[in-house]
C-alpha cells in the first residue's frame, strides 16, 4: 500500500509536518551537528542554521580544541525545500586525522558554540573488533520507531547503516527533520550514519532532500546526477558498499548509468577480507514487496556481481519485517560458510508487513527490530534486537576459504611448474582477515589463522592475506598430492604436482648487491648474481622454511647453466642464499662481449626459467 504516491503526499501535507520539527538547541540552530563519512583519516560534520553566519568546528585529540576548520555554507531557499523559509547548511571536512583515535569537537556559529554540550566526541576506525547497527524503513515518528530508537541509543557502536526509507511518506525536508535527525540526534552526533536511498526517498525530487542532507563518499565514475546515491568505504577490514536500487538501477540495466559497472570494479579492486553490501530492495525476501520490479532487478542484475566477488553479507530493507536467508548461491541453498547471506531488516518503525514463507528464508518474523553486528577477524555475529533489548534471532557469518582457478602458481615465475623446495602462491578468498608476513626463520607452520598442509605436514608460510598465501614446498616433494588450506572457518584443497625443477628469476644484481638497471648497467665480463627460486634439490640436508646455513654452502644437485646473449655459461656457484629460505643465487661471469639487447635465462636440469632483459 506504500505505492499510492499522490494520496500519501497529500496526507503528509495535510499533517503540517513542519510543526513536528525539533526545537533548535540555540536560537540559530535548526539541525543539530551530525557526523558523516568518517574514515581512518577524515570526518565531516554537518549542521544547519536558520540564519546566515560563519560556521566552524574546533577539535583536538584532547579537550584543548586547538585545531579549527571552517564550514562550507550552502543556502537552501524556500523554493528548493518544503520548509517555507531559507536555511543554511554548514559542512566541515576534518582531514589528516589519525586512525583509531578519539576526537573532541565543538561547533561554532559566528564564534559562539551552537550545541547544548560544550564538547562532543567521535572515533576514527581502529584495527580491532567493532560493532555496527543496521536497520531500515524507520521514519514515521510512530511509537514503534521511537521505542526502537531508544534501545539503539543504549548501544556502543562505531557506525550505523540505514537500509533506506528513512523518512515517510515522501522523503521531504520536513519529514527528514522530524523522523530522522530529531529521532537519532544523540547517536548521529557521535557515530556516522551511512545510508542508502529507499523508494520513498525518491518521492521528492528524485531524492534531492536525501542528497542535500548527507555528505557521503564520492564515486569518481558516477555522473554528477548520481553522486552520493551509491558509494563504498572501508571500516577496518570490512569493505562496505551502498547500492542505489532505485532509478540508478533501472538506468544501469538499460545501459544509462555506470552504477553496475562501478559495483563490479569496486568489488574487484578491494583487498579487504569482508565485503558487506547494502541496498533497499531485497533480492531474497518473502512478503508483499517480493514482486516489486526493483527487487527483481536487484536479484537479476546486482546479485550475480555480488556472487562473482564473494560478497559474504547483504543487508536490505523494504519488506517491513525481519528475514534471514540461508547461505545462497545462484538462488540455491548452499552449505554454511559458502554463498551469501541476505538479511532484511525492514522493521525500523513503519507499519509491519507479513512474511511470506520461502524455501530460501531460514528465519522470518513480522516484527519491529534492528540488527546489531559484531565484526571480529573472520566472523561477523549478527543479532536481531527488539525494542525491549531482547534478541529475536542470532546468526554468524563465517566464510570458508575458496580457491581460484588456477589456485596455485610458482611465486617466482607464474608460468613455471611447481617443484620441490619451490616458493608457491595460492590464490582465492576468505583466507586471512588481515595481511601478515613471517618475521623470522624457521618460517612458521601457521600464520595469522591460516595453515597449509601437504601429505599431513604443515608447510612453512611466508605471507598470508585475504586473497593470497605464499609458502615453500618441501624439498622431498615428488609426484602429486592434495594441498589443503585451512582457516577457523573451514578448508579447501587442490591437487598439485611437482616437477624436478621450476626455475624463476626474481632479480639480477651486481656483487655489491645493487640491482642491475639502466642507471647501473651490467658490463661485459663482470660477475653477476642472479636471484632465483625453484632450482630443485640440493647436495645437503635442509628443511623447507629453514634459513640456509651461513657456515656451509648448499649447492644445487641439478646441472645449472645460464644462457646469456647466445652463450651458455656455467656458473661459479648455484645454491641457496645463506640466511634465507627457498631463495637461490647463481653467480655467473658474463661473456666479454654483449650486445645492447641482451637477455638471460637460467636452466636447471631440463627446465628453463623466464627470460630477463639485462641492462648493458
Ligand atoms: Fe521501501
Amino acid at each position: 500500500m506504500w505505492h499510492r504516491r499522490g494520496f500519501f503526499q497529500s496526507v503528509a501535507k495535510a499533517m503540517a509536518l513542519p510543526a513536528l520539527l525539533p526545537k533548535p538547541a540555540s536560537a540559530s540552530l535548526r539541525r543539530y551537528p551530525y557526523l558523516q563519512n568518517v574514515s581512518s583519516t577524515r570526518a565531516s560534520i554537518v549542521w544547519t542554521t536558520e540564519t546566515e553566519g560563519i560556521g566552524a568546528v574546533r577539535y583536538s585529540r584532547d579537550t584543548s580544541m586547538n585545531r579549527a576548520a571552517s564550514a562550507i555554507v550552502r543556502e537552501l531557499t524556500p523554493g528548493e525545500t518544503d520548509l517555507g523559509s531559507s536555511y543554511y547548511r554548514h559542512t566541515v571536512h576534518l582531514n589528516n586525522l589519525e586512525p583509531g583515535a578519539k576526537y573532541y569537537y565543538r561547533v561554532e556559529h559566528d564564534g559562539v558554540p551552537v550545541a547544548d554540550e560544550p564538547t562532543l566526541t567521535f572515533q576514527t576506525p581502529s584495527s580491532g573488533p567493532f560493532r555496527f547497527l543496521a536497520f531500515g524503513d524507520s521514519g514515521t515518528g510512530r511509537v514503534q520507531q521511537l521505542d526502537l530508537a531508544a534501545q539503539m541509543m543504549r548501544e556502543q557502536v562505531n557506525l550505523v547503516l540505514h537500509l533506506g526509507d528513512i523518512a515517510y511518506m515522501a522523503g521531504s525536508f520536513a519529514e527528514y527533520e522530524a523522523f530522522y535527525f530529531n529521532v537519532y540526534r544523540d547517536m548521529m552526533r557521535q557515530v556516522p550514519f551511512f545510508p542508502c536511498p529507499g523508494n520513498h526517498s525518491y518521492w521528492t525530487r528524485e531524492a534531492f532532500p536525501y542528497l542535500t542532507m548527507h555528505d557521503l563518499p564520492q564515486v569518481a565514475m558516477a555522473p554528477a546526477t548520481e553522486k552520493g546515491r551509491y558509494y563504498s568505504f572501508d571500516w577496518h577490514h570490512v569493505h562496505f558498499v551502498a547500492v542505489d536500487t532505485n532509478a540508478p538501477l533501472s538506468r544501469a540495466v538499460q545501459g544509462r548509468s555506470p552504477m553496475l559497472q562501478w559495483l563490479d570494479q569496486d568489488l574487484a579492486a578491494t583487498r579487504q577480507y569482508w565485503k558487506v553490501v547494502f541496498f533497499h530492495h531485497p533480492p531474497f525476501a518473502g512478503g508483499p514487496n517480493e514482486t516489486d520490479p526493483l527487487s527483481i532487478l536487484a536479484r537479476e542484475h546486482v546479485v550475480p556481481i555480488l556472487e562473482r566477488h564473494g560478497v559474504q553479507l547483504v543487508l536490505c530493507g523494504h519488506e517491513h519485517s525481519y528475514q534471514r536467508s540461508h547461505p545462497l548461491r545462484q538462488g540455491e541453498i548452499v552449505e554454511p560458510g559458502k554463498g551469501t547471506i541476505y538479511m532484511t531488516s525492514g522493521g525500523g518503525g513503519a507499519g509491519l508487513y507479513p512474511v511470506h514463507p520461502k524455501p530460501f528464508i531460514a528465519f522470518g518474523q513480522s516484527i519491529h527490530e534492528y540488527l546489531r553486528l559484531g565484526v571480529s577477524a573472520g566472523r561477523i555475529n549478527i543479532e536481531a534486537v527488539l525494542a525491549t533489548g531482547d534478541v529475536l534471532d542470532r546468526t554468524e557469518v563465517a566464510p570458508s576459504p575458496e580457491l581460484s582457478a588456477p589456485a596455485v602458481v610458482n611465486s617466482a615465475f607464474a608460468e613455471a611448474q611447481l617443484c620441490a623446495g619451490g616458493l608457491i602462491s595460492i590464490y582465492g578468498r576468505n583466507f586471512a582477515p588481515e595481511n601478515e608476513a613471517a618475521r623470522n626463520f624457521p618460517l612458521p607452520a601457521s600464520l595469522g589463522t591460516v595453515s597449509l598442509s601437504l601429505r599431513g605436514q604443515n608447510l612453512p608460510l611466508l605471507f598470508v592475506s585475504p586473497y593470497q598465501v605464499n609458502a615453500q614446498l618441501p624439498f622431498d616433494f615428488t609426484g602429486d598430492a592434495d594441498l589443503r588450506l585451512t582457516t577457523p572457518n573451514g578448508s579447501a584443497s587442490v591437487s598439485i604436482a611437482a616437477a624436478e625443477a621450476a626455475p624463476g628469476i626474481l632479480a639480477v644484481a651486481h656483487p655489491t648487491g645493487e640491482l642491475v638497471s639502466a642507471s647501473s648497467p651490467a658490463r661485459p665480463g663482470q660477475v653477476l648474481i642472479i636471484y632465483a627460486a625453484g632450482l630443485g634439490p640440493l647436495d645437503g640436508e635442509i628443511r623447507a622454511g629453514q634459513a640456509a646455513p651461513s657456515d656451509r654452502l648448499l649447492n644445487t644437485r641439478l646441472s645449472v647453466r645460464v644462457k646469456v646473449g647466445g652463450a651458455m655459461v656455467t656458473p661459479a656457484f648455484a645454491g641457496l642464499v645463506p640466511g634465507l629460505a627457498g631463495l637461490y643465487q647463481v653467480n655467473v661471469q658474463l661473456p666479454s662481449t654483449l650486445s645492447p639487447d641482451t637477455s638471460l635465462a637460467v636452466h636447471a636440469g631440463s627446465a628453463t626459467s623466464n627470460w630477463v632483459r639485462l641492462a648493458v
